[in-house]
């Protein structure tokens, strides 16, 4: 028998797709995180912004927590449906709806993955820069509300920079239009860059209106060998000064080993304990003649051991699937996942106090490191050892994410770099923002959702 509420929310709406069989709950209860037991009490598809309004007004009338959900990709449990929440799936709304050639934007649904954007993009002759591994499965309103980073940002910057525009409905069902593609709009508070990154707490993104730029030069793709962790930022300093930079990602030994044994090919003979994949533009063929250079400064110095240039596309594919193909490779253990940041001048003390961290914390278990390097973020995947129970191993991972977090507290960094604070990391938001922040980020979410029925539970450790 259909749930009274639910009786209630089909009848308001009589078209609406609404799942409530268990497989469905399964699937759309959980992210990749796969932590959480799904236990949602439905499943809503709404297909336009009318019906996701009526949705909210209606859960605010019973009281009905909304799980906001795109292509729960996310690393954080941001939307995890875990206590008999309405899942708000925006997989429906999935459409592009404009393209404007003189303002340069492309008017999406939120439900649109990231990869049909691309698409929709290069087929205007434009780029859509924002760009990571999950690209066929996310969506552009998980993007926006996590503020996705990926493998460009050191050239194009985060999601934030690339939203004109956004349609939203807040926390009490209203519609908010925000900003309207402007480039010039200095009217007061900008909603906008509130929405981007709030987890789906303070409204539900239905449309975006995304920035175009030019598709990128024409680029060459590099993999470098460096024989320690001191040798990252001087080689990443020295090709940053030489070369024009898209991209500049490192991992380790560990990380390509998982990579490697899932299907990736190696590029380099023999083992060293990091690499780095680089992507530069290669506007003339003077640029292959710079880098080489650069390799073999890098070579006397001792920073990088071997190297190999890409000499087509599909070897520059190649190279690149050792990076992109790390966190599927690794999913299999279901990871436990920190994601931090720092300013890139404090990386290099900071990376000796976190490995000595991790090295005195964790002396039997493997802890796989990679990350957007050049932004000064690092992803550190935890591997639960066979025999070490999941509570006993998520327990001891807390606890050094606690001294993970006050170290980060000591270098001036971030504990969510870019998947979102979400379930996993809301005990450790006081290390990244102050008492008063958090304090005033209660307000706001106050306003925007008086009722609190936009993900409770996420982001902050009570509503
Ligand atoms: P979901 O997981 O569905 O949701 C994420 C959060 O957004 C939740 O809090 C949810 O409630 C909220 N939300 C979703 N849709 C909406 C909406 N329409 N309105 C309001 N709130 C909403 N992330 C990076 O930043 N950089 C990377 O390089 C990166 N690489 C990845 C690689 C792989 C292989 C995987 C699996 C993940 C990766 N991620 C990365 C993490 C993840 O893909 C991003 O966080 C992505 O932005 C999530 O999008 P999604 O549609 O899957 O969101
Ligand atoms: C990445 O950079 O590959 C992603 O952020 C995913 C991850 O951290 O696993
Ligand atoms: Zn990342």
């Amino acid at each position: 028998m259909l749930d009274a509420r639910l009786a209630e929310l089909t009848r308001c709406l009589p078209d609406l797709r609404l799942l409530t069989a268990p497989g469905d709950l399964e699937h759309y209860g959980r992210d990749w995180t796969r932590r959480w037991t799904p236990a949602p009490l439905a499943i809503a598809l709404p297909a336009s912004i009318a019906e996701a309004q009526a949705i909210v007004r209606w859960a605010n009338e019973h009281r009905v927590a909304i799980v906001p959900s795109g292509g729960r990709t996310g690393l954080s449990g941001g939307a995890v449906a875990a206590n008999g929440e309405l899942v708000l799936s925006l997989e429906r709304m999935n459409r592009v709806l404009d393209f404007n050639a003189i303002d340069r934007t492309l008017s999406v649904q939120a439900g649109i993955s990231l990869q049909a954007v691309h698409d929709a993009a290069r087929g205007h002759g434009l780029l859509y820069p924002v760009d990571f591994a999950a690209r066929g499965s996310c969506s552009i309103g998980g993007n926006i509300a996590t503020n996705a980073g990926g493998i460009r940002v050191i050239r194009y910057g985060n999601t934030r920079e690339w939203i004109a525009g956004l349609k939203v409905v807040a926390g009490n069902g209203e519609l908010l239009e925000l900003n309207r593609a402007l480039i010039k709009n200095s009217s007061g508070y900008d909603f906008r860059q509130l929405m981007i990154g709030s987890e789906g707490t303070l409204g539900i993104v239905v449309e975006a209106t995304l920035k175009l730029t030019d598709p990128p030069p024409p680029s060459q793709v590099m993999l470098l060998a460096l024989p320690d962790m001191d040798a990252l930022m001087h080689v990443f300093a020295l090709f940053r000064a030489r070369l024009a930079l898209q991209a500049f990602e490192f991992f380790t030994d560990h990380a390509l080993k998982h990579v490697l044994a899932h299907g990736a090919q190696r590029a380099i003979d023999g083992d060293y304990p990091y690499y780095v994949v680089t992507e530069f533009d290669a506007t003339d063929e003077r640029v292959q003649e710079v880098a080489l250079a650069a390799f073999e400064h890098a070579l006397e110095q001792g920073w990088v051991s071997d190297g190999v240039i890409a000499q087509s596309e599909a070897q520059a594919t190649a190279l690149w699937r050792l990076r992109d193909g790390i966190t599927e490779s690794l999913a299999p253990r279901r990871p436990y996942k920190n994601d931090v940041s720092v300013r890139i001048s404090a990386v290099p003390s900071f990376l000796h106090e976190m490995r000595a961290l991790l090295m005195r914390e964790y002396p039997h278990i493997e802890v796989v490191w990679f990350g957007h390097i050049g932004d000064g973020n690092l992803h550190i995947n935890v591997l639960r050892p066979d025999g070490l129970a999941e509570e006993d191993f998520i327990t001891q991972c807390e606890h050094v994410t606690k001294l993970l977090a006050a170290t980060l507290q000591r270098h001036g960094g971030s504990i969510s770099a870019e998947h979102g604070i979400g379930l996993v990391k809301r005990a450790y938001l006081e290390s990244t923002r102050s008492a008063a922040e958090i304090a005033l980020m209660h307000g706001v979410r106050k306003v925007f959702d008086p009722n609190g029925i936009l993900n409770p539970g996420k982001l902050f450790v009570s509503d």
